[in-house]
């Protein structure tokens, strides 16, 4: 964590970076609001990283932000930028960012986002708050990041419709969720869907888990169950379990991958809500002269947490809900 000097702070940037998630545009409203509330001009610089390279930046006014607190995306668009690794680009973000008069940021996005940010501060100089945004929750020091409620409800959804089928032919489904490194979304759809088993990157496939899993419940007569996996480094590897429960367990099951429909969609209120807090505090911690940090939610509190301690890995206990999944699908 640092800090800068606000007392002349006139004018901020926000922007939204790496994969996009409902409520990130209750986060920029929020940011747009709070700080023109607080007399600073906001611009909106477009499409993240690549935008402040090729000068993609625009006043917001507050009419700019009407109707988009219940849209999903992000009306300043996203992505992940290759050319911000080049310190050349960085420069040159940076030198547009000041040639527009942008004195300060607020970066809504991921730990890559905030590797971003960190390092625009390390080399020159320009401070940012971040606002934690990932369908993930991943980001260390926060409890919650905007979009995750979105994107469990609208998998959970789907799999309801799943269970009404695999119901009907007695089938053994698969559905796969996103988190690239972690099961967050994982676990909690596969509790609330009421799954057989899951699997995550921190806790990978077992075939024999899942072939005395599905055996007991067939001992019992339930005839279709329901498996899911989070997609991890490859997605469509629910195909590579689909494959090994057929050839070595001689199970048929079907496939079902969610996909990018979990970063979409009108966001639920939870991720309207934090997303609106954690912008809000994020505009006025700026303005007391504080960066290189974040806002985090932990427990009921909302809490400034340093980039350095943000883009660490998230420890995820997931052993007890593991347990329960299991307990009550039995
Ligand atoms: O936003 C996070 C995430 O959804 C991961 O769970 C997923 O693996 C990844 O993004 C996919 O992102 P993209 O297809 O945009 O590269």
């Amino acid at each position: 964590m640092n800090t800068f000097n606000a007392k002349n702070l006139k004018r901020i940037g926000v922007y939204t970076s790496g994969g996009d998630a409902p409520g990130m545009n209750a986060a920029i409203r929020a940011a747009v609001r709070m700080a023109i509330f607080k007399n600073i001009e906001v611009y909106g610089i477009f499409q993240g990283y690549q935008g402040m390279i090729d000068k993609q930046i625009k006043p917001l006014e507050l009419g700019s932000m009407a109707n988009v607190i219940q849209r999903g995306g992000t009306v300043l668009k996203s992505g992940r930028c290759k050319d911000f690794h080049m310190a050349e680009a960085r420069a040159l973000a940076a030198q547009n960012l000041k040639d527009a008069g942008i004195q300060a940021l607020i970066c809504i996005g991921g730990d890559g986002s905030f590797r971003g940010a960190k390092i625009l501060w390390e080399e020159h100089q320009i401070p940012t708050m971040g606002v934690p945004g990932t369908i993930d929750n991943d980001i260390n020091g926060s409890e919650y990041t905007i979009g995750f409620d979105t994107a469990v409800n609208t998998a959970l959804e789907a799999i309801d419709k799943i269970r009404d089928t695999a119901a009907s032919h007695d089938r053994l489904f698969i559905v796969e969720v996103m988190g690239r490194n972690t099961g967050y979304i994982a676990i909690e759809v596969g509790l609330a869907g009421g799954a057989e088993e899951v699997f995550f990157p921190e806790h990978p496939f077992d075939l024999q888990r899942v072939v005395n899993k599905v055996k007991k419940g067939m001992e019992r007569g339930k005839k279709s169950s329901i498996l899911v996996t989070a997609e991890g480094p490859t997605p469509g590897y629910a195909y590579e379990i689909a494959q090994k429960l057929k050839d070595e367990a001689g199970f048929s099951a079907k496939v079902c991958i969610l996909g990018h429909i979990q970063r979409g969609g009108s966001p639920t209120a939870l991720d309207r809500m934090v997303a609106s807090r954690f912008s809000a505090l994020a505009v006025e911690k700026l303005l007391q002269g504080h960066c290189n940090a974040m806002i985090g939610l932990q427990g009921t509190s909302y809490k400034m947490i340093s980039f350095d301690e943000a883009v660490q890995k998230k420890p995820f206990s997931y052993e007890e809900l593991l347990d329960l999944v299991n307990i009550l699908s039995q």
